[in-house]
């Protein structure tokens, strides 16, 4: 039985990395620091509690495990906070993927799956973005992970650890089975901030500007169910076990919504009123970023099975079930 480790396994898409990776028949070892993410949220796995900056700690767990291949999430998210405490981002994202890379070095392990994101496009030239287009990154969330992008790149020629830098679009959705979902303090994004208010915890839900150039106004984003992208995840280990070639893969489904249709799929969904007011813009927000999945589908064999109203309906349940997040 292969050992994965999952690093940032207890934070939203890490955990339902585990999730997939368990039922799989995979053996998972987490590494996880909580400063975001959920120790209820690791099922199935080794925990070990501590942070990819310390090399002491990576030591142990790399001595203590035959690690076969590494999928890395931790990092911290959040464009307005990186915005504001850039060194915080680059040292916390940057300085965890130099402390795995590290440990990887030094126990031969040569695979790893990396979380990058779209926002290593900044304000994309044209629609759909393809992993060719240039990259420019307009906020130090999207600069911290173009950066270990490159890293990986140097570490591949230099070591040859085989690397796939999968960069998300807007994620969502939950594992209702698993009993595992998104849970943010702060909640930032759009699709769990609209089911706490459907849910009555919040009074309204803020569309942030009405006057981007997209065909209602409001900024279109590729949202893409959470297991999808893990399921992702697992294709490309298989395909860098096979000797596929190291890059970047873009993962979305290819269509883009409006904040405006997400509030409307959503009350469709839960049968909730959810109002909804035009707020001033949010600095940082390109008006559209949609997908081309054209090259994960090729080289990984990947696609989306799971449409929008599918990832409203899973993230419903999963917020009508633990309206407080974990800790409730
Ligand atoms: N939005 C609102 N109201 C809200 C929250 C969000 O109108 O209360 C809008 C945003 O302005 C944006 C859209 O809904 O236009 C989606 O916003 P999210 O915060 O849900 O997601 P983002 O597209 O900003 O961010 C996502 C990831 C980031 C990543 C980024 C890459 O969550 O980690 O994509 O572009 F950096």
């Amino acid at each position: 039985m292969e050992t994965i480790l999952v690093a940032g396994g207890a934070g939203y898409i890490g955990s339902h990395m585990v999730a997939l990776l368990v039922e799989r028949g995979y053996d998972v070892v987490v590494v996880d620091n909580l400063s975001t993410g959920h120790a209820q949220a690791v099922k199935g796995a080794r925990f070990y509690e501590g942070d990819l900056r310390d090399g002491d700690f990576l030591e142990k767990v790399f001595s203590e495990n035959r690690i076969h291949g590494v999928i890395n999430f931790a990092a911290f998210s959040l464009v307005a906070e990186s915005v504001a405490d850039p060194l915080k981002y680059y040292n916390n994202n940057v300085g965890g993927a130099t402390g795995i890379l590290t440990a990887m070095k030094n126990h031969g392990v040569k695979r790893i799956v990396f979380s990058s994101t779209a926002a290593t496009y900044g304000e994309p030239e044209k629609q759909p973005i393809e992993e060719s287009d240039r990259t420019n990154p307009i906020n130090p969330y999207g600069g911290s992970k173009l950066a270990i992008e490159g890293l990986l790149r140097w570490c591949d020629e230099a070591y040859g650890i085989k690397y796939a830098a999968l960069r998300y679009f807007n994620a969502a959705g939950a594992n209702t089975d698993a009993g595992i979902g998104e849970d943010h303090h702060p909640e930032t994004h759009l699709i769990p901030i609209v089911l706490q208010c459907a849910l009555g915890k919040r009074d309204h839900v803020g569309i942030f500007g009405d006057d981007y150039p997209t065909p209602d106004g409001t900024c279109v984003r590729d949202y893409i169910h959470v297991r999808d992208l893990v399921e992702a995840h697992l294709l490309a280990l298989e395909y860098l076990d096979k000797g596929g070639q190291s890059g970047p893969f873009n993962l979305g489904n290819g269509n883009g919504y409006s904040v405006k249709e997400i509030i409307e799929a959503a009350r469709k969904v839960t049968g909730m009123a959810i109002p909804a007011f035009v707020e001033p813009r949010r600095p940082g927000d390109p008006p559209t970023l949609i997908a081309s999945n054209r090259k994960a589908e090729e080289a990984l064999g990947w696609k989306p099975r799971r449409d929008l109203e599918q990832m409203i309906h899973d993230a419903w349940v999963w917020h009508k079930e633990h309206p407080e997040g974990y800790e409730g």
